[in-house]
């Protein structure tokens, strides 16, 4: 089952991060957080939300994507599966329940970032309708230089 996170899993989702901001480049923080809820009170009102499953072995978010005011229908998402759980589906059941709140709540487009190579998230934004429209290289460092291909869906018609 899917459902909303409450402050009660910031503790499962903050371990989960950890582990990604630790040891892989698939997030650009550097540092693990002790303390989510700062980042946790910018979500709830739709469309931004983070849906976790029941056990809180992976989690999902939709997030601002920029600020000004004419990109409100756009919005950033993402997706965290504990290590020892990947590949089992928990990725897919979360964005498929995420991507189906946000087509509901009437968001026209999803913009994903995937700093590469990640060959799980690929599959997973590809799966998920969607599609990829540009790599922008070596933005990022986390011990090398890494490019980051950006994904976009629009919603079903
Ligand atoms: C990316 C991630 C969320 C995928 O979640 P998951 O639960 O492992 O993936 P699922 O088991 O739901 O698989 C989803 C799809 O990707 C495919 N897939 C999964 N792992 C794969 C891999 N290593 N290589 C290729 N394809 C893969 C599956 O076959 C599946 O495709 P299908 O639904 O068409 O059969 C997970 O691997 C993860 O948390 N990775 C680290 C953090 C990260 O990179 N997050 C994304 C940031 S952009």
């Amino acid at each position: 089952m899917i459902r909303l996170a409450t402050p009660d899993d910031l503790p499962s989702i903050t371990t989960i991060y950890n582990h990604y901001v630790r040891h892989s480049h698939a997030t650009f923080d550097l540092e693990p957080f002790a303390d989510r809820a700062e980042w946790f009170s910018h979500y709830g009102a739709a469309p931004f939300w983070v849906l976790v499953d029941d056990e809180v072995t992976g989690y999902a978010t939709s997030s601002v994507f920029r600020t000004k005011p004419a990109y409100r229908s756009t919005v950033e998402t993402s997706v965290y599966v504990a290590p020892e759980a990947v590949g089992r589906g928990i990725g897919r059941a979360l964005y498929a329940d995420l991507l189906a709140r946000l087509d509901e709540a009437g968001v026209h487009r999803c913009v994903a970032g995937i700093a590469l190579p990640n060959d799980a998230s690929v599959a997973l934004h590809s799966a998920c309708g969607f599609r990829p429209v540009g790599t922008f290289t070596e933005v990022g460092f986390k011990g090398r230089w890494v490019d980051v291909a950006w994904y976009e869906r629009a919603p079903p018609r």
